[in-house]
């Protein structure tokens, strides 16, 4: 195992110390965005607990690829803890971090990552805490608002309430971007049960879901380019996606082929 060239990697970090925000739902649901786009992607499960790991042994065989490993969170990978630790085919690396990592070691992760993720439940006391945590990982972690590395992720939203408009004062103060809100949805439960991302369930349930989750890969894209050939094997993997949802039957392939053209350039033109 290791990576051969970093240049075009994109290690994104997902963390926040306290437990249960809905950090493994977010690393598995992005990596199963980012197998069915392609290449592979690498899930580095920090936790002990190795949820992902579990997720990965569920997921069906006939499902894109995702390259897993157990993440070392030792005070001496900490030192430079991404690096080495992804498949070498992999452009994507999402790591998995579990509540308690001491907020000294988390320097090493936020450094090494290009970028780094924090979801946040709208209650008054995942605020509060949030807010706290935030406060430090800008003084002791050494992360600059201006990197544009950090992003808010609000999970299992159900409300807007008052506390929800003093985290976004806040954020906006600090000029760090909410980019995206997750309903609170049974289908994040379902999909974990099935070594499923959401994006994997019939699309009529999961649009909004779906849609949240296209709006952190789109904040996550902001530095990439798209050559002609990858459009094309976008184009691809959603025909592909169309004709699979069927079952393989009926249909037209030429009109699967043009309504992918469609939703790609879609997704492309909101890129960049
Ligand atoms: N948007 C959502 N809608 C419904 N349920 C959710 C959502 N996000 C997470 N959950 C559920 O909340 C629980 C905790 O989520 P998860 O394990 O992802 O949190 P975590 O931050 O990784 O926890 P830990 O700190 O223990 O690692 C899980 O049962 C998960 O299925
Ligand atoms: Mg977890």
């Amino acid at each position: 195992m290791g990576v051969t060239s970093t240049v075009d990697l994109h290690r994104i970090v997902v963390l926040n110390p306290k437990g249960g925000c809905g950090k493994t739902t977010l690393a598995t649901n992005l990596a199963g965005l980012y197998a069915l786009r392609g290449p592979p992607p690498t899930l580095l499960d920090c936790d002990p607990q190795g949820f992902c790991l579990r997720w990965l042994e569920k997921r069906p065989p006939n499902r894109p690829k995702i390259h897993g490993y157990p993440g070392d969170t030792t005070p001496h990978a900490a030192s430079n803890p991404l690096d080495p630790q992804g498949h070498p085919d992999s452009k994507v690396i999402i790591v998995d971090l579990p509540g308690g990592i001491p907020h000294k070691d988390l320097h090493a992760y936020t450094y090494e990552a290009d970028s780094v993720l924090l979801p946040i439940m709208p209650s008054e006391i995942d605020i509060h805490s949030a807010t706290t945590f935030i406060a430090e990982l800008l003084l002791d972690a050494q992360l600059d608002p201006r990197d544009n590395k950090l992003a808010i992720v609000a999970n299992r939203v159900r409300t807007r309430t008052k506390s929800f408009a003093m985290l976004m004062r806040f954020l906006t103060s600090l000029k760090i971007p909410m980019i995206a809100t997750l309903r609170d949805s049974q289908a994040f439960v379902h999909a974990a049960a099935k070594g499923l991302a959401v994006c994997e369930l019939p699309p009529s349930r999961v649009s909004d879901d779906v849609a949240g989750l296209d709006s952190i890969v789109h904040w996550l894209d902001r530095h990439r380019t798209v050559s002609e050939q990858r459009r094309q094997e976008l184009i691809a993997k959603v025909a592909y996606r169309h004709a699979e949802a069927r079952g393989f039957t009926g249909g037209d392939p030429a009109r699967d082929w043009l309504e992918a053209e469609r939703e790609v350039d879609k997704y492309l033109s909101r890129s960049f």
